[in-house]
């Protein structure tokens, strides 16, 4: 029998428990695979959504009323050279984006998974699985994509974490680009996929 999840927005969440009691809550949640997934839950999710930088969703599971997982949504601008795209990404993007003829590039806005993570607290068959996660974060797009638009979805995987690529794909995404970050000096595989509206 599949788990039955509850998505809780972190804002509507705080003014209903307390902001003391969500950090009780979040302080549940143990993400030993990748650093960056914790330090965000921990320290920057609760500013980033006072600041509307980024939204977070925290996934209970309704049954056991524990913290199965989380993920965080963003609006971003996203610019991709002509010439890196596949005839075909091309022809998608063009639906959405607009080709800057001085530059060479597409610019468009899109949807970033910004965070997604389970809680590896939870052990055996009641931990939630990746694909569960992220077919929460493209029903949530959806309510966006309701009111606003928008058709593109973007995952930023390290490059260097080839079971994320596997992951990614087997979930409908696609590598389109690679970007380095300076700041955390990390490569990034950019892979996007179309959020297809549920009628
Ligand atoms: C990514 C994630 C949601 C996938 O969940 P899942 O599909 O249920 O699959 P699993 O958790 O079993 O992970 C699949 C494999 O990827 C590996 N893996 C997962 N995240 C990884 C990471 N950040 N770095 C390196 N390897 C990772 C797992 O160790 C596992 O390897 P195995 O097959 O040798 O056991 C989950 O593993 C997770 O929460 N990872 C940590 C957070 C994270 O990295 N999020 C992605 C940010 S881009």
């Amino acid at each position: 029998m599949t788990r039955k999840y509850e998505v809780l927005e972190l804002g509507d969440y705080s003014r209903r428990i307390g902001e003391d009691n969500v950090r009780l809550v979040l302080g549940t949640f143990n993400c030993p695979l990748n650093n960056e997934v914790q330090d965000f839950l921990m320290h920057k999710a609760v500013q980033a959504e006072k600041l509307k930088s980024a939204i977070t969703y925290l996934v209970f599971d309704a049954e056991a009323s524990s913290l199965a997982g989380y993920f965080t949504l963003v609006l971003k601008a996203f610019s991709i050279a002509k010439d890196k795209l596949s005839s075909n990404n091309r022809k998608l993007i063009s639906r959405f984006a607009e080709l800057n003829e001085r530059t060479g590039e597409y610019t468009t806005a899109l949807y970033l998974i910004a965070q997604l993570g389970k809680n590896f607290t939870i052990v055996g068959p009641k931990r939630i699985s990746g694909r569960e996660l992220v077919e929460l974060a493209l029903d949530t797009l959806r309510k966006a994509q309701r009111v606003v638009g928008g058709k593109l979805v973007l995952v930023e995987r390290e490059a260097d974490r080839p079971k994320l690529l596997d992951f990614y794909n087997a979930c409908g995404f696609k590598s389109w680009n690679e970007r380095y970050d300076k700041g955390d000096a990390v490569r990034y595989d950019q892979m996007i996929r179309v959020l297809e509206s549920v009628m």
